[in-house]
């Protein structure tokens, strides 16, 4: 028989042995727990910023974020291709498949629109709260981001699209402004009679760069003379199909056919580069630096291309608004897709997109003025302050091909019957012919589009801001 001792001895060993097992399997399950799910510090963004002073400019905005939040990786996407010609269609795409990324490069106004009609966004008005952005964006440009009563998007900056740059060795040594007046006051057949001249004088230099390559800057080149000959009320009810498209007496399908005509002439005589179809907008940009084009018309992203290039202002470029007292804006902004993976980060970008600190030293780079009115800048050329002040004394209209009015699917459209009118010329249509022919698929496209119900329910007023 065992003692009462033995017993107890035994049992003392058993509770040790059951309290070191227990502790042993704590310290087990402990270590192989699945530890709490680690959220990625990561900001998932797209953009198209890939040619000279646009790369600059959004590395400056990285930098910025990157001191704030040391430990979050930037997990960048360009997707080369002005204009977001090529990024539209990939966004699109990862948005339909339900695997956005966390922030998107988008223009304020239609484009912005169509995604927040597709349910693919979230509203951002707690950061437009908390920024105090209504006290500092201007009207017109929170209406570009505002639908349904509520914000989309944060605006970075205000490009203008309508402007004329040009080379003032050649303009200088051909006496341009002092025969044919300042360019801010040209007309359309004004610039014509330029371009010939100068063709004359040196036929060895392109009088107008041209770009076609992807396509977009031809359609670029149309808007703003749609703006500059036919004026803000017309080229509103162009691009949002508010006119009577199947009378050729209706004064948009008239002043619509007019540029063609022109721009088909320019074609036809020999005035743009003969190899535009093999370029893009900066090497377009690059033909006026290189004094091997006299002029170009396109939007202020030029004058970042020109910085970076480190072209000297006053010998290599310069720039005059065209006309000055039109004001064709658009808008780079950053927005929240609903399904964003890191919510939180892309918050954190978003407040400092719409930071003073970031609009500075971006639109410093861009050749863009600040989106917020309370930043003041010390611009590097003296295009930036003329513009600035332009963008408070003129008549504001949003750019078609940059997002602002019209739907993308017509835009494209134009795109393609544009170059095929062009592509027609240069192998021997004659210009009326084929500015018939486009005229046609013009009217098509509106109607094919749907484009007159895409603002259905505003009127063309909506678009202008009258000084
Ligand atoms: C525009 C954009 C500008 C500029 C340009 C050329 O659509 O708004 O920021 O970068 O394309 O890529």
């Amino acid at each position: 028989m065992h003692s009462h001792k033995a017993i107890s001895k035994t049992m003392g060993i058993v509770i040790i042995l059951v309290v070191i097992i227990a502790v042993l399997v704590g310290i087990i399950v402990y270590l192989t727990q699945p530890s709490a799910p680690q959220v990625e510090r990561k900001l998932l963004i797209y953009h198209w910023w890939t040619a000279g002073g646009e790369k600059e400019a959004i590395n400056a905005v990285f930098n910025i974020f990157l001191q704030q939040y040391k430990d979050v990786e930037i997990v960048e996407n360009p997707v080369a291709g002005g204009a977001g010609a090529v990024m539209k269609a990939v966004i699109w795409g990862l948005l339909a498949a339900g695997t956005p990324p966390d922030t998107f490069q988008v223009h304020a106004g239609g484009e912005l629109k169509e995604y927040v009609d597709a349910g693919y966004l979230q509203p951002v008005d707690d950061i437009w709260r908390e920024l105090g952005l209504e006290q500092v964006i201007p009207p017109t440009l929170q209406s570009m981001c505002k639908f349904g009563g509520h914000y989309y998007a944060v605006p970075i900056n205000v490009h203008r699209s309508n402007v004329l740059w040009y080379n003032p060795k050649i303009f200088n040594e051909l006496g341009i402004i002092e025969k044919y007046g300042d360019p801010r006051t040209w007309d359309m057949y004004k610039l014509l009679e330029v371009a010939r001249y100068i063709k004359q004088q040196r036929p060895d230099i392109a009088p107008l760069a041209l770009a076609t390559r992807t396509k977009w800057p031809l359609t670029h080149l149309f808007e703003d003379l749609l703006a500059l000959h036919g004026g803000p009320e017309i080229y509103v009810k162009f691009w949002t199909g508010q006119f009577n498209y199947n009378d050729p007496n209706d004064p948009v399908n008239k002043a619509v056919r007019e540029v063609l005509i022109v721009i088909g002439t320019f074609i036809k005589e020999g005035l743009v580069n003969s190899n535009h179809p093999e370029l893009e907008w900066d090497q377009a940009a690059a033909l006026v630096m290189q004094g091997k084009a006299a002029m170009y018309i396109h939007g202020d992203w030029v004058a970042g291309y020109f910085i970076a290039n480190n072209a000297k202002y006053g010998e290599q470029w310069a720039a005059a608004p065209l006309p000055k007292n039109i004001f064709i804006v658009l808008s780079d902004s950053f927005n929240l897709p609903a399904k964003a993976p890191h919510v939180e980060i892309a918050k954190a970008w978003l407040r400092i997109v719409g930071s003073k600190e970031a609009q500075e030293s971006f639109n410093l780079i861009k050749g863009s003025i600040p989106a917020r009115i309370d930043v003041t800048l010390n611009y590097p050329d003296p295009y930036r302050p003329e513009t600035a002040q332009d963008f408070k004394t003129a008549t504001l209209i949003p750019s078609a091909v940059h997002g602002g009015i019209t739907k993308e699917a017509f835009v494209t459209e134009l795109h393609n019957i544009l170059t095929s009118m062009v592509t027609a010329i240069s192998t021997g249509t004659s210009v009326e012919d084929a500015a018939n022919t486009a005229m046609a698929s013009i009217k098509a496209a509106i109607v094919n589009t749907g484009l007159p119900n895409f603002w259905k329910g505003v009127s063309f007023e909506y678009f202008i801001t009258r000084p």
